[in-house]
């Protein structure tokens, strides 16, 4: 880190550097001026080192670091010494700098908000002086793992003959199920580059190409509702393989997240679950369970018959679905809780139409909000159907639509783990889920859509399906299809791919596509399979979600160097913006009046 302006940096010097000159440069974090000496905390990306002035001493000196604001960028030279008072929460506690010479390289406003962890800034100050929020040790460190992450990543796969290609960013759609950005073109007129939603067919051309193994660290971009865990343009680790099966890209890639872990947390992580989308959506109501807490799902319809209540009794004729989840510990919940609960499952955003609860309480007694319907001796039975012990509340939702039931109760199920801290913190649910369905069907109109994207091989013995006159029998093709999911969160998608252009054109036609579509969208690409594709799969990681998690942030925001709001802006820049309407004009747009 010597420079022509400092021999060390803020983070670096130790007790064994005691005695020696040196320089640092930095910002002015701040200082404390006890009358009689001076601290100041100076910082830089990999630190703070505390300087001390004696007004006694170096009466001018004082005088002149007194009059310094925060985040003044200076320089120090001085002798390193023992602190007095150490400081055991940072590594360079134990010294201090006793300055011979301070000089102010550059003076600075008095920043927006507080550049310490604990910041008085709300989000959106932040984000528009994003290069003042990234200051703050807390976020420059999630920086720092980004970049370890992606430094394990390059080295994992080139030590296993993965090539690093990049792609282009100015293409036709790639469909991922999300809108494109497009970018018009100003030489012809009209029309328009798509922004790659990923760059899922331009790696299989590179299969056909004879590539083998590709990775790219690459910037995707999905024109959709932000959340959390969403952003329009974000990154993706793309990986793809030649000659493999799906254990062969799963054991690929379970080895690279292992090897990420291990570098970037010093965690070892267990070998990974493989759990099938079926028990996932049936067990946990989700295709991204988190595994850090249990409370699996129970199917009631049995259990619930032989009664005069209605509702339930609708379900089970319409061959829906009764399913709860016991909540440990929780039948002391007061009248007020529950109300609650019902409430929030009732939300819209929630999409339930009610919740039945079941107290099993610490003195024996069974109490429910259904009693009109279920004696005692009917609920102990559930109860005993159910696991539920005990100081137990039994909580149950029910939906002629069995998918719903189960959306339903696996958001409350998840609810309940934070709402109750069933969430250890400390620990690390990694796995797989296999053999998702190569069609998703929407259950309230009926119509099937590609449940990853429309290049997923079916199962072989699947493939039958797929031929079938029945139209039913789609909803019964498997994919070699897989989701990695880290502590609840979908981390890696992929597939093994449809390398014979037949099977492709078919599943194209299930899709709806007319043979003009399929020509104006893809017909490059069909008429690549023609020349020699070899079988491949693979898969790609949403990298900030995985940094988002090792750095131990809630949002991806929190781990993107510059990103957007919630609302898609970046404030820091004002972007989108209005263009010139000579520049649009060059482009052939004209604006309609809103
Ligand atoms: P998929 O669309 O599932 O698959 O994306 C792969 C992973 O990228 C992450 N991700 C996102 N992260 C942040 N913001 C977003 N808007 C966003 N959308 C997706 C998720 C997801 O698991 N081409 C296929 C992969 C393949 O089959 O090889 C694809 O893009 O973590």
């Amino acid at each position: 880190m010597n420079t022509s302006y400092r021999t060390h940096t803020c983070g670096e010097l130790r007790p064994s550097h005691i005695g020696q000159t040196v320089t640092l440069c930095g910002w002015v974090q701040k200082d404390r001026d006890l009358g009689y000496i001076l601290f100041l905390d100076l910082r830089d990306r990999y630190g703070i080192t505390q300087v001390s002035i004696k007004s006694d001493e170096q009466a001018e000196l004082y005088e002149k670091v007194a009059k310094f604001g925060r985040e003044f960028v200076i320089s120090v030279t001085g002798k390193v010494v023992e602190r007095e008072s150490k400081n055991n929460k940072i590594p360079t506690g134990h010294i201090e700098i006793r300055p011979d010479e301070i000089t102010v390289l550059n003076p600075a406003k008095l920043p927006p908000f507080l550049i310490e962890d604990e910041t008085d800034g709300g989000e959106e100050l932040r984000m528009e002086y994003r290069y003042l929020d990234i200051r703050r040790p807390k976020v420059a460190r999630s920086l720092m793992i980004r970049a370890k992450m992606m430094q394990a990543v390059r080295e994992y796969l080139t030590g296993q003959e993965f090539l690093e290609v990049e792609t282009p960013y100015l293409i036709k759609s790639t469909p991922e199920g999300a809108r494109d950005f497009v970018v018009p073109s100003r030489l012809h007129h009209g029309t328009f580059y798509a922004l790659p939603q990923s760059p899922q067919i331009l790696k299989q051309l590179l299969m056909v190409a004879g590539v083998d193994r590709y990775f790219q660290i690459v910037k995707c971009f999905r024109d959709e509702d932000f959340r959390g865990d969403r952003q329009p343009e974000f990154t993706q680790v793309d990986c793809e393989m030649s000659f493999v099966s799906q254990d062969d890209v799963l054991s690929t890639f379970e080895g690279m997240t292992k090897h990420v872990f291990r570098q970037v947390a010093g965690v070892e992580l267990p070998d990974f679950q493989r759990m099938t989308y079926k028990h996932a959506i049936e067990t946990y109501g989700s295709d991204k369970p988190d595994l850090r807490f249990d409370a699996k799902f129970v199917e009631l319809n049995e259990q619930m018959k032989g009664t005069d209540f209605g509702v339930f009794n609708n379900v089970i004729d319409g061959n829906g679905l009764i399913v709860g989840i016991v909540a440990k510990g929780c039948a002391s919940y007061s009248r007020k809780q529950t109300d609650k609960l019902i409430k929030w499952v009732k939300d819209p955003q929630i999409g339930g139409t009610g919740l039945v609860f079941v107290k099993y309480n610490e003195d024996g007694t069974v109490k429910s909000s259904v009693d009109k319907f279920y004696d005692e001796a009917h609920l102990r039975r559930i109860g005993e159907h159910a696991g539920a012990e005990p100081g137990d509340l039994l909580l149950i939702v029910a939906d002629k639509l069995k998918g719903k039931a189960r959306k339903v109760l696996g958001q409350l199920r998840l609810h309940m783990a934070r709402q109750e801290g069933w969430i250890d913190e400390s620990k690390w649910s990694v796995f797989w889920v296999v053999d998702f369905p190569l069609f998703e069907e929407d259950e309230e109109t009926g119509s099937l859509t590609f449940a990853h994207h429309p290049f997923c091989m079916p199962r072989p013995e699947d493939l039958e399906y797929l031929y079938s006159d029945d139209p039913n029998d789609r909803k019964r093709v498997t994919a070699q299809s897989y989701d990695m999911v880290m502590n609840g969160n979908e981390i890696v998608s992929g597939s093994i791919r449809v390398h014979d252009r037949k099977v492709q054109d078919k599943i194209f036609e299930i899709l709806g596509l007319t043979d003009e579509d399929k020509e104006a969208k893809f017909g490059f690409m069909l008429r690549a399979f023609e020349y020699g594709a070899p079988p491949h799969g693979g898969c790609a990681f949403g990298f900030d979600r995985w940094a988002m998690l090792l750095a131990g942030e809630k949002t991806i925001r929190d781990v993107i160097p510059f990103p957007k709001t919630a609302g898609g802006r970046d404030l820091m820049m004002d972007a989108p913006a209005g263009v010139p309407l000579d520049a649009l004009g060059e482009l052939g747009i004209q604006l309609l009046e809103e």
